[in-house]
């Protein structure tokens, strides 16, 4: 099995010290930068956006993961292609045109991500999965960092992982929300590929041995 993956999330960074906390990610284990993008429609929250985007992007030297949670992603795409992303991804919720969004994705040179909220069934990706490169299983409800983790996460990544296999597709799963080292190794044995984890790095002691540790834990 390939290397799993370990995605800290800069929501949970201190923000008057981004680029403190963006060297740390670079000098670390850690393999991606996971970017939540927020508008206050989609989730009851706003983060960040395209100039803070482009502010990580001059500094991070790792894979730029960014996990929008928006409403019309459509109208966006370009410009995070343009602002550095290599992974978008949109949730499935916020898509009447899932198949039409993802080709976007793909022609704008990212690789094409869906976020599923935590009551959203991974059978509704049964027809599609083949067109995605990662599928972004909420494992708390978005629009927050610091949540507890949904117990039924592990049944989604399992019934995922089947219908990854049955359609011989590539598609790598991410978890997002509540990761720990807690959850960290049975989420990979469950099935998943990418773990995203921000408050558990950032608000720890010593981030940097905490995503060693990590990575540890998931090897
Ligand atoms: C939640 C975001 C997550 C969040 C995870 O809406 O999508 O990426 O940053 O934070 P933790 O690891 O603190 O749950
Ligand atoms: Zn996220």
């Amino acid at each position: 099995m390939p290397d799993k993956l370990l995605a800290p999330s800069l929501l949970a960074a201190d923000f008057a010290n981004l680029q403190r906390d963006i060297e740390m990610v670079n000098e670390s284990e850690a393999d991606w930068f996971h970017l939540d993008v927020m508008d206050g429609v989609f989730v009851p929250n706003i983060s960040f956006g395209m100039p803070v985007v482009k502010a990580i992007a001059n500094h991070a030297r790792k894979t730029l993961d960014v996990h929008l949670m928006i409403v019309e992603p459509d109208r966006y795409i370009t410009t995070f292609s343009e602002l550095g992303a290599n992974i978008l991804t949109v949730h499935y919720e916020a898509c009447t045109h899932l198949h039409r969004t993802l080709q976007a994705i793909k022609m704008a040179g990212m690789k094409a991500g869906v976020a599923l909220n935590p009551h959203t069934s991974v059978k509704l990706l049964e027809d599609s999965i083949q067109d995605i490169d990662l599928v972004c299983l909420m494992s708390v409800n978005p629009g927050f960092g610091g949540q507890s983790f949904i117990e039924n996460t592990y049944q989604k990544v399992k019934d995922l992982r089947k219908i990854i296999e049955q359609k011989k597709s590539g598609t790598l799963i991410e978890i997002d929300g509540g990761v720990n080292a807690g959850n960290a190794k049975k989420l990979v044995t469950a099935g998943a590929d990418v773990l995203v984890a921000g408050s558990f790095v950032f608000k720890s002691q010593h981030p940097l041995e905490t995503i060693a540790s990590l990575k540890k834990e998931i090897a």
